[in-house]
C-alpha cells in the first residue's frame, strides 16, 4: 500500500474516531469536519494544486487560455494573484466551483496596500497618525472597494520594522518603533477582515513579511538580516505576534535570510514560533519566487532541495514559482515529506477558504458604486491631515492668511500619479486631486510654474520662470520631493537627499526674500540639512493619495492643522543611518556638552581621546528630527510628572498621570508619549522605549491630566535565551510630545 492509500484510511478513522466520541461530548466543528472530509476524498494532485498561488494571468489579454481554465477544471490551482478583470475572475471561479473534482473555491489576491481605488497616505504615513482608526478606516476602505472585483485576500499590512530610510520598502512600513507597529497591525487587520470574514466585503489580511525584511543592511533590498533573539524577540516579533492575535488568516515569507536561512525555509520561524507558539491556524504563502530564490542564496542545491526545505519548514502555499507543483510527488516517493504533512498544509487552506465562506459564496458582490465614494473620498483626506507631519514653522508662517498670494512651484504640485506613492496599480491618477486642481477650485490667488518637470530633473532651464512667478508673490509653496518610483520594493536609495536639482531651485528662490513652504511628498524621510535655512516651513505629507489636494490646501490655510507625528526618526545625513530612538546607550555614550565637532579639532592634533563618545565629528549625535516629533498650529505645556507611587510591585499597576495645557490661541491636538528604560537588565536595555500614547484635544488655555497604567507586563522583555522577565531595579519614565522629551521621573520595581 503506498503512503497516500494507507493515509486516507487512517485519516478516515480519525475522522469516524473524532466523531463518534464527539458527537457524546461536544459538536464537532464543522469547519475542521469539513476539511477532514476533503482531505480523505482529494487526490493527490488536487491536494498540490491547493498549495499553487498561480501569478501570471494578469497579463492574459483576450481569452483565457485553455490550459490554465483547464488546470483550474483539474483542481491545480489554489489561488490566484493579480486577475483584475472581473469577467475573468468570474470565468476561473465558476470553473472551480462547477467543474473541479472537489468544486473548492479559489481566492483571488491583490497587492492592496494603501487603498484600492480611492488611495491613502502610503502606510510610513498612515503610522505617522499614530491614529488606529485612521488604519482600520483605510484598510475597511481599500476592502470594500477591492472585493467587488473579486479580491478576497489583500498581501498586507507590512509589519516589517524599518530603521534605515534609504530602504525604500521604509514606505509601506510601520515605522520603527514595535509598540506603534503593534497596534496599527491590529487595527489593519480590523479593517481589512472586517466583523466577519463570511461578509463578501472582506478581504483576509497577509501580515508580512516574516521576518526581518525591514533589518536589510545597509537599507539594500532582499539583503541580509543578522537579528540576535532578542532583538527578534524584543523588536522585530511583536506586531506579527499580534497580526495572530487579531485573527490575520494568512502570513506571507520574507525574501532574506535571517541569521543565514532565508525565511522561505526556516522551519524554526514557520512551524515553532508561527505554529507551536502563536497557535497560528492560517496559512502561509512564500513571497514571488521566494522558494527557489533559496537557490541563489546558497541554501538548497535544485529546485526540488527549495520544495523539501519549504515543505519541511511548514509553508503552505508557493507564490509563483512551482517547486511544490513539480516536486511535491517525488518527494512523497522519496520519503522526504509525508503526506500528512501535505494534508496539514492543504488543510489549513481549506480551514481559511471555509471560514471565509467561498464555499456557500464563491462569487464577488459587484458593488463598484462604492469605487471612490464620497465617504471614502472624506476619510482619505482626513487620514492625510492626521498624518502629514509639520517639521518647521518659522514664526508660524503658517497657516497662511486666505488673501495670500501664492507662487506654486516644484515638480510635484501637478502629478496625479506620482502623489499616489507606492504599490498603487489599482489608482486612477483621473480621480486624483492634485494642489494645483484644488488651488484652482478653491480659487486661491496663485502662479505655478513647474520648474523642474519631475522630481529627478536636474536641468536649470525652468529657473528663471520660476524666479519670476517667485518675485511676484507673498509666499513660495514649493512642493516637491520623490516621484513614487523612488520609493517602495527595490527602490533603496543611498542618498536621499531631494533628488535632483530640487535644492539648487529652492536655493535660487531663497534669493528673492519670499517666504519658502517646502511641502514634501516622499516615501521615506527626506534629508533636508543642504536646505534647511532656505526655507521657513517644512509639511511632510508623505505620498499622500487621492486625497493629497484638499487636505493640502485645508493644512495651509488653517481649515485643520497638521496632525502627524513621526513613526521614524528623521536623520540628518543618510551616513547616520540606521538611526532608531530605541538604541542602546553604549559604554560611551554622548555627553552633550563633551562632544567635539570635525572642525574644532586642532590641526595637527595628536591621536587623543578627544571626543571619544560614540558619534559622528561631522554630523554630531542627533537626529534632524526626532522620533515621535511634529508640531501643530498652537503650543503646549507639559506638566512634571506624577506617579501613584515610586515603587511597583508585583502584580501592581502605576498611574503614570501629566497635565497637558494647550498654551497657544487656537484649538489643536497633540500625542502625547510614555517612554521607559529599565536602566540595568540581565542584558543592557534601549535607551527608552515607547509604552504608550494617547491624542488630547484642547481649546485655548485647556488644561486635561493625561493617565497611563503600566504593569509589570509592560517592562518584561526577552534575553539571548528567548526568556520573557523583568528584574528588580529602577526605571526612568518619560511624558513628553516626542521621544526625545526630558521629562522625566524615575520609579524602582521592588
Ligand atoms: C513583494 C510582496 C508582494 C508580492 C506580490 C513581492 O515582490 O515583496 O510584498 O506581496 O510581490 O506582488
Amino acid at each position: 500500500m503506498n503512503n497516500l492509500k494507507q493515509h486516507r484510511i487512517l485519516l478516515c478513522i480519525f475522522s469516524i474516531l473524532i466523531i463518534s466520541c464527539e458527537t457524546h461530548t461536544q459538536p464537532v466543528d464543522e469547519i475542521e469536519t469539513k476539511v477532514n472530509e476533503l482531505l480523505t476524498t482529494m487526490s493527490l494532485d488536487e491536494k498540490i494544486g491547493q498549495l499553487n498561488l498561480r501569478g501570471t494571468s494578469s497579463r492574459v489579454k483576450g481569452e483565457l487560455p485553455d490550459s490554465l481554465k483547464q488546470a483550474v477544471r483539474d483542481g491545480k490551482i489554489g489561488a490566484f494573484l493579480n486577475v483584475t478583470n472581473t469577467a475573468y475572475v468570474d470565468e476561473l471561479q465558476r470553473i472551480a466551483v462547477e467543474e473541479s473534482p472537489h468544486k473548492i473555491p479559489l481566492i483571488f489576491a491583490r497587492d492592496v496596500i494603501h487603498g484600492y481605488k480611492t488611495i491613502f497616505p502610503i502606510p510610513l504615513g498612515i503610522a505617522a497618525s499614530w491614529d488606529t482608526e485612521v488604519a482600520e478606516n483605510s484598510s475597511r476602505i481599500a476592502a470594500i472597494e477591492a472585493s467587488s472585483f473579486g479580491i478576497r485576500w489583500t498581501f498586507a499590512p507590512m509589519l516589517d520594522i524599518a530603521r534605515d530610510s534609504r530602504w525604500g520598502r521604509i514606505a509601506e512600513s510601520p515605522g520603527e518603533d514595535p509598540f506603534l507597529a503593534a497596534k496599527l497591525s491590529e487595527a489593519y487587520i480590523k479593517g481589512f477582515q472586517g466583523k466577519n470574514l463570511k461578509d463578501p466585503t472582506s478581504m483576509i489580511a497577509c501580515a508580512k513579511h516574516f521576518i526581518g525584511y525591514g533589518a536589510a543592511i545597509g537599507g539594500r533590498d532582499y539583503n541580509t538580516a543578522i537579528i540576535n533573539d532578542a532583538l527578534l524577540r524584543n523588536v522585530y516579533l511583536p506586531p506579527f505576534k499580534t497580526a495572530v492575535e487579531a485573527g490575520s488568516q494568512t502570513f506571507m515569507t520574507a525574501f532574506n535570510e535571517m541569521n543565514g536561512i532565508p525565511a522561505s525555509g526556516d522551519k524554526r520561524l514557520l512551524t515553532h514560533i508561527l505554529r507551536d507558539e502563536y497557535n497560528f491556524d492560517g496559512f502561509v504563502v512564500s513571497d514571488w519566487d521566494s522558494v527557489k530564490e533559496m537557490i541563489p542564496h546558497g541554501f538548497a542545491e535544485d529546485l526540488k532541495h527549495a520544495a523539501e526545505i519549504s515543505l519541511n519548514a511548514g509553508l503552505n502555499m508557493e507564490m509563483t514559482s512551482k517547486t511544490f507543483e513539480t516536486y511535491t510527488k517525488t518527494l512523497l516517493d522519496e520519503g522526504k515529506i509525508t503526506i500528512s504533512q501535505i494534508d496539514k498544509l492543504v488543510g489549513d487552506i481549506l480551514r481559511v477558504k471555509l471560514k471565509m465562506g467561498l464555499f456557500e459564496n464563491p462569487y464577488r458582490e459587484d458593488k463598484s458604486s462604492n469605487l471612490y465614494a464620497t465617504a471614502h473620498l472624506e476619510k482619505a483626506k482626513e487620514a492625510v491631515i492626521k498624518s502629514s507631519v509639520l517639521l518647521k514653522n518659522n514664526q508660524n508662517i503658517l497657516p497662511l492668511a486666505a488673501n495670500t498670494k501664492l507662487a506654486v512651484i516644484g515638480p510635484l504640485a501637478n502629478q496625479p500619479r506620482e502623489q499616489l506613492g507606492t504599490w498603487t496599480f489599482d489608482g486612477d491618477g483621473k480621480f486624483t486631486q492634485t494642489p494645483i486642481h484644488t488651488f484652482q477650485s478653491k480659487n486661491v490667488t496663485f502662479n505655478y510654474v513647474e520648474g523642474l518637470s519631475h522630481s529627478r530633473d536636474k536641468s536649470a532651464a525652468n529657473f528663471s520662470k520660476a524666479m519670476s512667478v517667485a518675485k511676484t508673490s507673498d509666499v513660495i509653496i514649493f512642493i516637491g520631493g520623490e516621484e513614487a518610483i523612488l520609493s517602495g520594493e527595490a527602490h533603496s536609495r543611498a542618498d536621499i537627499n531631494l533628488p535632483g536639482a530640487q535644492e539648487d531651485l529652492i536655493k535660487e528662490l531663497a534669493k528673492t526674500g519670499k517666504p519658502i513652504v517646502l511641502i514634501i511628498m516622499a516615501g521615506r524621510p527626506i534629508t533636508v540639512g543642504n536646505i534647511i535655512n532656505d526655507v521657513d516651513a517644512i509639511l511632510m505629507t508623505w505620498h499622500p493619495g487621492t486625497m493629497g489636494g484638499p487636505a493640502i490646501y485645508d493644512m495651509i490655510f488653517g481649515e485643520d492643522e497638521p496632525q502627524g507625528r513621526l513613526p521614524v526618526t528623521w536623520p540628518k545625513m543618510a551616513g547616520q543611518l540606521p538611526l532608531f530612538y530605541n538604541h542602546k546607550n553604549t559604554g560611551r555614550p554622548v555627553i552633550p556638552e563633551e562632544f567635539v565637532q570635525l572642525d574644532s579639532i586642532p590641526i595637527g592634533a595628536w591621536q587623543s581621546s578627544l571626543g571619544n563618545t560614540s558619534h559622528y565629528l561631522d554630523v554630531g549625535y542627533l537626529p534632524q528630527y526626532p522620533f515621535g516629533y511634529g508640531l501643530g498650529y498652537t503650543s503646549f505645556s507639559y506638566g512634571k510628572i506624577n506617579l501613584t507611587d515610586t515603587i511597583i510591585s508585583e502584580n501592581e499597576e502605576l498611574i503614570v498621570s501629566v497635565k497637558v495645557t494647550n498654551t497657544g490661541e487656537r484649538a489643536g491636538s497633540d500625542i502625547v508619549q510614555l517612554y521607559v528604560q529599565d536602566v540595568a537588565g540581565r542584558i543592557t536595555r534601549p535607551v527608552k522605549e515607547l509604552k504608550g500614547f494617547q491624542k488630547v484635544t484642547l481649546q485655548p488655555n485647556e488644561t486635561k491630566t493625561i493617565h497611563f497604567t503600566l504593569t509589570i507586563d509592560d517592562l518584561k522583555y526577552y534575553d539571548n535565551q528567548q526568556q520573557l522577565s523583568v528584574e528588580k531595579g529602577t526605571f526612568n519614565v518619560w511624558v513628553g510630545a516626542h521621544s526625545a522629551t526630558q521629562n522625566r521621573a524615575t520609579f524602582k520595581y521592588e
